[in-house]
Parts: structure tokens; C-alpha cells; sequence
């Protein structure tokens, strides 16, 4: 057997029921759809929304948007198939060894990390701007010091270009993600529960800012809509296309990470009540839902405020910003808004943290990452070992690499998964067409391909730094396949 070896799928349904080391069968369609709502609306909503339209897209990163829902919409019809067909935990991995063998399987699974692992610490850094505003509408006058809430790659520059403040640390995102790190660790059922309420109040705050900042803004803030093509330089001196396609396609790239979190639903297969049915509906009716309010609020937080102000003053829990500043006897809605997102942005990294562990835990149960992965808490049944693990992992990146740069590599990995969930979706059709499929995708080949290329597309926006980190990553997988799992795959040893 070679690096092509394909896990059969029967075998694949078979591991799922293995009684002594399977997950609790705790959550229904509504759990589900929860799920996927707490993992999606965060900070790819507050705050990166506000980058991508400083960097890349002005008041059209709402096309932006647009685009990224088509690639979300066309992946997830493929995400949907594949978890009715293979209802296990997973996710695109489990998918992958089934279709395109256990090298495709292993990028895919490695390349999942760059989603969770380094998603949450993403939306942990996010977390750390949002306190900050917390603890100065507290009256702490700028909350956490400059030095212990950035990373060491950012400084604080005033308007000649003087560094005032050099980032160290940043200790907030550091303690967010320890803390959820244990209440993980304390099982899924609890952790779905509090997911609910949390949910409940981040949509609420969304829609709460579309319909009252709707009449606040101004139509000179959306003129140009599109941007003339240009060259930005941002203050930490990189630099984007803004404007034109490149820029929208760019900013579908940044904002894409606003949608990542729907497919996290399907990483929880094996924790629900009846997968076959409950799976699509929480992959699409989150992806639906989502959808909506992202265009709408976009467009109403680019109405509000001036580009400009994203680039500078308002770089940084940029939502909040804009209804201080802009929204005159709004100060309430910005103190709910910045609460209401510490709890929301909570969510999202327990959805990711517990996807990273359940991938892991599928590739430990094939081999190929050790055992430990797979090893559940005696109480808890939850594969506690790992959560540990990916502490220090998600931890660190949180702490010492800059938000815009964990955003980016996020997007980019899971855009990758996203093309290669696509193209198994139709081999599978090819090659297994007898297997019963609750749901299926409508005109296969068309929204395969089409797929490939949306995402294809934003991966191509999100320009050369971000595909040399894709690449660099993807390489030190490979090196951790050939010499660790290769070896020592289960699949191979006949088991
Ligand atoms: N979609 C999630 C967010 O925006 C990852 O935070």
C-alpha cells in the first residue's frame, strides 16, 4: 500500500461506533445550527471586516463578502454531502482519506490546523482588542499597556512615524484561550449550552447595529464604492492592492474568515443525535443566516465611517469605534457591542479549539499523530490531552504573531481545504456511487468546479506573502508524514 492508500468508507462508519473511545451522541439539529452560528460570527465580522476595507476594499468589501458566501455556499453544499454520507468526526480530513488517499488526507489535516489551531488564536488576539475598549469604557485609560497586548511584531507609531510603544506579549489572547481550554476540557454538553445563550446575544448586537446605525450614515462614506486600483501601505508597512477586482478579491480573502466556523459543525458529526439529517441543515441554515446579516452589516459599518478611519485611530475594535465616535447617544449600544463580542468572540474559539482536538483526534485514531491525540479524559470523554497540547500551540500564536497575519494564514488554509473538499465531493461520486447519500450536491460537476475556482480566486487575492506561509506550512507537514506517519498509519498495518 502506498501513499494513495484510501480508507474504505464502510471501514470509516465502522470506526465511528467503536464504543469504549467514541464520543457522547449529545447534539440535535438546533445544537448544530448553534454550533455553526457560534463559531461563525466573530472576528471576522468586527474586526477584520474593518481591515479588509482599509487594506483592500473600502465600502466594497460588502462584494467582498458576496464573494467569499458564493465559495462558503458552493463548499459547504459539498461539506453537507459529506457529512450525511460519513457522519464522523473529522471533518474535510476524514473526507479526504476516503477520496484521495492518505497524503491528500494528511495535507488536508495538517492544513485544518492552520483553520482551528490558528483561527482561534486569531479571534483570541481579536479578544484582546475588544477587552481593551471594555476596560477603558470601565475607566481604565488604556486598559492592558500597549506592550502586554500586542505581539512583539507591532508597534505603536504616532503621526511622524516615531515608535511610541513596542508590543511584547500579548498576555489577554494568551489568557482567553487558557480559559477555554479548560471549560473544553469539561465536555461538549456543557460547553453547547453556554455556545446557546452566547449565540442568542451576538446576533442580536448585529442586528441591533444594522437597524440603528442604518439612518447614520453618511452617502459620501460610499463614494467611490469602488476604490480606483491602488497601492496602500499599512502602518506596519506592508502592502495591498486596494481598489478594483484585486482588491475586492482580496478583501473576499481577509473577510472569508468571517464565514470559517460553518464547516467546524461538520467536525462534530460523531457528537450528533442523527447526522444524516441534522448535518446539512446546520452546515447551510448557519451559512444562510450569517450570510444576510454579514452583507448588511458591512455595508452599514463602511456607511458610518470613514475608511480612513480604519487605517488609523479605528484600527483597533473598529465596531465599537465607529459607534462612539460616529452614533451620538449610542455610547450604550458600544458598551453592549463590546460585551456582547468578548462573549461572542469566546464562542467562536471554543468551536475551533473543539474542532482542531476532534480532527486530531481522527488522525491519532488512524495513526498518523499519536496516540495521545486520541485519548479521552476518564470522566469528561473528552480528548483532554490534546486540548493541552494545543494550548501551547494556539496559545503561542495568539500571544507572539500579529492578528493580521494569524487572519490571513487562516483564511488561505482553510480556502485550501475548502477546494479540496470540493474536488473529493465529485470523485467520490465517480468512484463510490452506490453509497447512500442523505443529501446531495445538485449539478455535482458544475458546483464542484465552480467552487474550486471561487475559492481558487480569493486564495489568488490574498497575494504572495500569504501562499509562501501556506507553502511553508504545507512543507513541514510533509516532512512530518514521511517521517512519522507514514510509518506509522493503521491503515497500512492492516488494523
Ligand atoms: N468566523 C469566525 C470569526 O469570524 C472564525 O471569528
Amino acid at each position: 500500500m502506498g501513499i494513495f492508500t484510501k480508507k474504505p468508507i464502510n471501514k470509516l462508519i465502522l470506526d465511528s461506533s467503536d464504543g469504549e473511545r467514541s464520543l457522547k451522541r449529545t447534539l440535535g439539529a438546533g445544537n448544530l445550527i448553534a454550533l455553526g452560528i457560534g463559531a461563525i460570527i466573530g472576528a471576522g465580522l468586527f474586526v477584520r471586516t474593518a481591515a479588509a476595507a482599509a487594506n483592500n476594499a473600502g465600502p466594497s468589501v460588502t462584494i467582498g463578502f458576496i464573494v467569499a458566501a458564493i465559495g462558503c455556499a458552493l463548499a459547504g453544499l459539498c461539506y453537507a454531502e459529506f457529512a450525511s454520507m460519513i457522519p464522523i468526526a473529522g471533518s474535510a480530513y476524514t473526507y479526504s482519506y476516503a477520496t484521495m488517499g492518505e497524503l491528500v488526507a494528511w495535507i488536508i489535516g495538517w492544513d485544518l490546523v492552520l483553520e482551528y489551531a490558528v483561527g482561534a488564536a486569531t479571534v483570541g488576539i481579536a479578544w484582546s482588542e475588544y477587552l481593551n475598549k471594555l476596560l477603558e469604557i470601565m475607566g481604565f485609560k488604556g486598559g492592558v499597556p500597549y506592550e502586554w497586548s500586542h505581539s512583539p511584531f507591532e508597534s505603536l507609531k504616532d503621526a511622524q512615524g516615531a515608535v511610541l510603544h513596542h508590543g511584547i506579549m500579548n498576555v489577554p489572547a494568551l489568557f482567553i484561550i487558557f480559559m477555554l481550554t479548560i471549560l473544553l476540557i469539561r465536555g461538549t454538553k456543557e460547553s453547547a449550552v453556554v455556545n446557546g445563550i452566547i449565540v442568542i446575544s451576538k446576533v442580536a448586537i448585529v442586528v441591533l447595529f444594522i437597524v440603528l446605525g442604518w439612518s447614520y450614515m453618511k452617502p459620501e462614506n460610499h463614494i467611490p464604492y469602488i476604490p480606483e486600483p491602488t497601492v496602500y501601505k499599512d502602518l506596519q508597512g506592508v502592502s495591498h492592492n486596494y481598489g478594483g477586482i484585486w482588491g475586492i478579491l482580496g478583501a473576499a480573502g481577509v473577510v472569508f474568515f468571517a464565514f470559517i466556523g460553518f464547516d467546524a459543525v461538520s467536525t462534530a458529526a460523531q457528537e450528533a443525535k442523527n447526522p444524516k439529517k441534522d448535518m446539512p441543515i446546520g452546515i447551510l441554515g448557519s451559512l444562510v443566516v450569517c450570510t444576510i446579516l454579514y452583507i448588511l452589516f458591512a455595508h452599514v459599518l463602511t456607511g458610518v465611517a470613514k475608511v480612513d478611519d480604519f487605517r488609523t485611530v479605528g484600527r483597533e475594535a473598529s465596531v465599537a469605534y465607529a459607534i462612539t465616535t460616529y452614533m451620538a447617544g449610542h455610547q450604550w449600544l458600544a458598551n453592549m457591542v463590546t460585551v456582547a463580542i468578548l462573549f461572542g468572540f469566546s464562542s467562536v474559539i471554543l468551536v475551533m479549539l473543539m474542532g482542531q482536538s476532534r480532527v486530531f483526534y481522527s488522525m491519532s485514531r488512524d495513526g498518523l499523530v499519536p496516540k495521545l491525540f486520541s485519548e479521552l479524559h476518564p470522566t469528561y470523554h473528552t480528548p483532554h490531552k490534546s486540548n493541552w497540547v494545543f494550548l501551547v500551540l494556539v496559545g503561542g500564536f495568539a500571544a507572539f504573531v500579529p492578528g493580521d497575519i494569524v487572519g490571513d494564514m487562516t483564511s488561505i488554509g482553510t480556502l485550501f481545504a475548502f477546494m479540496l473538499v470540493c474536488a473529493g465531493v465529485w470523485i467520490l461520486r465517480i468512484t463510490n456511487p452506490e453509497i447512500k447519500r442523505e443529501f446531495k450536491v445538485p449539478a455535482v460537476g458544475v458546483v464542484s468546479v465552480l467552487g474550486i475556482v471561487v475559492c481558487g480566486a480569493m486564495i489568488a487575492g490574498l497575494g504572495w506573502t500569504n501562499w509562501a506561509r501556506l507553502g511553508g506550512w504545507l512543507l513541514i507537514g510533509l516532512v512530518i508524514y514521511f517521517g512519522y506517519s507514514k510509518n506509522n498509519s493503521k491503515l497500512r498495518d492492516g488494523q
